[in-house]
């Protein structure tokens, strides 16, 4: 329940969701609505590592723990979790029901994947030599703005061509079951107690981020 316990408070303090019980019942039994639910949770975080990066570029001071806590959000959330769900679950379903899975959508998917795990290995680097070396705060900046970027159009491309496949796919006993597997391989992947923390963090980095942009 971890990462649908985050999407759903960051939601909540985006105004989006007024009635929470009734969105995360409709959230938790279908599978794609969950992804898609995560994904604006994702997005409201890249607003948060695009607002790090600007101050970095003007040459303001952006607390570390900011940038290690988006750093840990995108590694454990948006990469372990989220993209751990599409990886091990939604994608081999969708080949086992016939997609093709070394060309098209899927592929694409994959490999895009694979570059945001290259451009949080970036992110990582510098944010271990930030702010000791004035330099990897740009750095930051440059591999945040292009992982923004990367996500952006990635979901983009989910919410509005790989999804709509799916769900023309999949049945709704399906978008259950998926929707269950998805529950254990947050189990598996997050562990216990790690949603309450998770939460705190990214609770902290939108406080934070909205007031080192002096919002
Ligand atoms: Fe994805
Ligand atoms: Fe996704």
């Amino acid at each position: 329940m971890t990462c649908i316990w985050i999407l759903m408070s960051t939601l909540l303090i985006g105004g989006m969701i007024p009635n929470r019980v009734h969105a995360k019942e409709k959230v938790m039994n279908n599978a794609t609505a969950t992804l898609r639910h995560e994904h604006e949770a994702i997005l409201r975080m890249l607003d948060a590592a695009e607002a790090a990066a600007s101050g970095l570029n003007r040459g303001t001071r952006v607390s570390p723990e900011t940038l290690s806590g988006l750093l840990e959000f995108f590694k454990l959330f948006a990469d372990k979790c989220h993209h751990g769900k599409e990886e091990d679950a939604l994608f081999p379903l969708l080949v086992k029901k016939g997609m093709p899975a070394q060309e098209g959508p899927i592929a694409v998917m994959l490999h895009e994947h694979t570059l945001g795990r290259s451009l949080i290995r970036e992110m990582s680097e510098a944010a271990d030599a930030y702010p000791r070396d004035a330099a990897a705060g740009r750095k930051w900046a440059e591999a945040a703005s292009g992982y923004a970027r990367l996500l952006r159009s990635h979901i983009e491309k989910e919410n509005h061509v790989l999804f709509v496949m799916a769900e023309r796919m999949l049945s709704d006993a399906e978008q259950l079951e998926l929707a269950e597997v998805f529950e254990k391989i947050e189990v598996e992947k997050m562990g216990a107690g790690t949603h309450e923390r998770l939460h705190a963090l990214m609770e902290k980095i939108l406080r934070e981020t909205k007031q080192e942009a002096g919002v």
